[in-house]
């Protein structure tokens, strides 16, 4: 299960990455917005954040203007590693070598093309296991 939330700036790119979790089959958890009014990010950050982080959500989605935002308030719950990702690289790098339980992206930095495949790559890449980057989440933890 994908917990996913964003703000009014994220809030058109939310809907195109549901399109694809619902194509795909992959159960989702839309903690909001639901429209383009203006509202906080911290909000919906926290939500998908604390669904993740008490277990109910495997991974998370958080989307806002920059990503910037609301991944500053998702990081704040423990347990959470939430990934500012704007390119696939970086999507798979931070999922092997930090098991980043969250991706959050910036709806005004990139198109929805280059977001689905964001996910995509994001959803479908594991955790390495390697000991050197499992002892480096532990020191975060700490
Ligand atoms: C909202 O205008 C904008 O500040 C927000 O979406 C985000 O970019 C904050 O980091």
């Amino acid at each position: 299960m994908i917990a996913i939330g964003s703000d009014h700036g994220g809030y058109q790119l939310k809907q195109e990455v549901i399109k694809y979790l619902k194509e795909k089959n992959i159960e989702y958890k839309d903690v909001g917005c639901y429209s383009t009014e203006s509202c906080d990010y911290p909000e919906f950050g926290k939500s998908v954040a604390n669904l993740v982080a008490n277990g109910t959500c495997d991974k998370g989605i958080i989307i806002c203007g920059t990503g910037i935002g609301i991944s500053i308030a998702a990081n704040k719950v423990k347990g959470v590693r939430a990934a500012l990702c704007h390119d696939c690289f970086s999507a798979q790098a931070t999922r092997e070598h930090n098991d980043a339980n969250v991706l959050a992206m910036g709806a005004r930095v990139i198109g929805p093309g280059l977001a689905i495949k964001i996910v995509e790559t994001f959803l479908q890449t594991e955790f390495s296991n390697e000991e050197r980057h499992i002892r480096r989440i532990r020191q975060i933890e700490e």
